[in-house]
């Protein structure tokens, strides 16, 4: 069988390979600005794509996609102090939408995008507040007076720039689609905490599916949209997800009054504490960026700016290299460039103007040395 195989010089193969990575353009003609129309045209293909996605697959309403009426009403202390955490956080949904749309104005993708995940977020605290109203454990008018008590303050950006912001929501939405999976654990009546073994609620568990999916699409968004940044603008990029997960926490819990008894009882019960934080949220989202661990990333940005700027970019890229896959990186960015040829070509943009791949030539300069 073997004899009958062509037979292949490791020349060629080799030939090849190296045609196969040579840059399709010139090195240095990707300029500054042409990185960012790159990124600008990621985002609003990815938006156009999501926007799709969303009314086709997602288009659920708080009040008539569930069964209310039989949603239990003898939900244990904590399940219903665990939602009404929920339900606080999600209150801030105005803030979130006006401050982050400020700062990303000027960006067509993701000025529209945050307009649409705002129409999404808005739906998730009429959810929480009617899981709150239907489990009748609290009054309407107590659930009228805290909604209100909440919103006399106001939540104001952790960071005040598009790209910090842009890694601190990748963070945050993992982390709460992970806070929702694991109360739905709790309402299929699998979860192991003893706390909940009579927690058990169909209407609970279709809520908390929905919605965990939500959170899921937003995390997948943030998360293209940082490998954008990180394969054109790699070191700014680092730099972000590093401040970012060094002073990360939870929106509004600065906000929300006792919010250190909610934070207990989520570590307390494992929906959520540090242990969940690292493993299901930093972990699996620092992986899927790209990123071996927040150690060798920091590493990898201080190795780069010890080399003096009159050498070679060679030295900066190897410190880089060390602590991002950016293989993985492009692979992703061109999926995403795929996909979104595919949508443009379906819908007719692509007859007038396709959005095109470009390689970032950085990391296509073999090293002189
Ligand atoms: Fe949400
Ligand atoms: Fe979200």
């Amino acid at each position: 069988m073997h004899d009958s195989l062509p037979i292949t010089r490791p020349e060629d193969d080799i030939v090849s390979e190296i045609e196969s990575q040579r840059p399709r353009v010139p090195v240095g003609l990707v300029t500054h600005e042409e990185r960012h129309r790159l990124v600008e045209q990621g985002f609003v293909g990815l938006y156009r794509w999501y926007v799709k996605r969303s009314q086709e697959t997602r288009n659920w309403n708080p009040d008539s996609s569930f069964d209310w009426r039989n949603y239990r009403k003898d939900h244990s202390p904590e399940v219903s102090r665990i939602i009404e955490g929920f339900f606080a956080v999600e209150q801030y949904v105005p803030d979130y939408v006006t401050s982050l749309l400020k700062i990303v104005r000027t960006s067509h993708g993701r000025s529209h995008f945050q307009l649409r995940w705002g129409s999404e977020e808005e739906k998730h605290a009429d959810l929480w507040h009617n899981a709150v109203f239907f489990g009748q454990q609290r009054s309407p008018e107590w659930l009228d007076a805290y909604m209100g008590t909440l919103r006399e303050k106001e939540w104001k950006l952790p960071w005040e720039d598009p790209l910090h912001m842009l890694f601190y929501t990748v963070f945050q939405e993992r982390a709460t689609q992970v806070n929702y999976l694991n109360l739905g654990l709790v309402a299929k009546g699998v979860h192991t905490h003893e706390a909940f073994r009579n927690d058990k609620d169909p209407v609970l568990a279709e809520a908390c599916r929905i919605i965990a999916v939500d959170e899921a699409a937003h995390y997948n968004f943030f998360l293209e949209g940082a490998r954008l940044y990180l394969y054109y603008f790699p070191e700014k990029a680092m730099e972000a997800m590093v401040n970012v997960l060094r002073h990360f926490a939870m929106p509004a819990g600065d906000l929300i009054p006792n919010y250190n008894k909610l934070a207990e009882l989520l570590h307390r019960t494992t929906i959520f504490g540090a242990r969940e934080h690292a493993r299901d949220v930093v972990k699996v989202a620092l992986q899927q960026l790209g990123a071996k661990a927040l150690r060798a990333v920091e590493d990898g940005l201080r190795r780069s700016r010890e080399v003096p700027d009159s050498d070679t970019g060679a030295m900066r890229r190897t410190a880089i290299f060390d602590s991002i896959d950016f293989g993985l990186v492009e692979t992703k960015v061109k999926a995403l460039f795929r996909k979104i040829g595919d949508f443009e070509r379906e819908h007719g943009f692509a007859d007038i103007r396709a959005t095109l791949f470009r390689p970032n030539p950085d990391f296509l300069i073999p090293d002189p040395a």
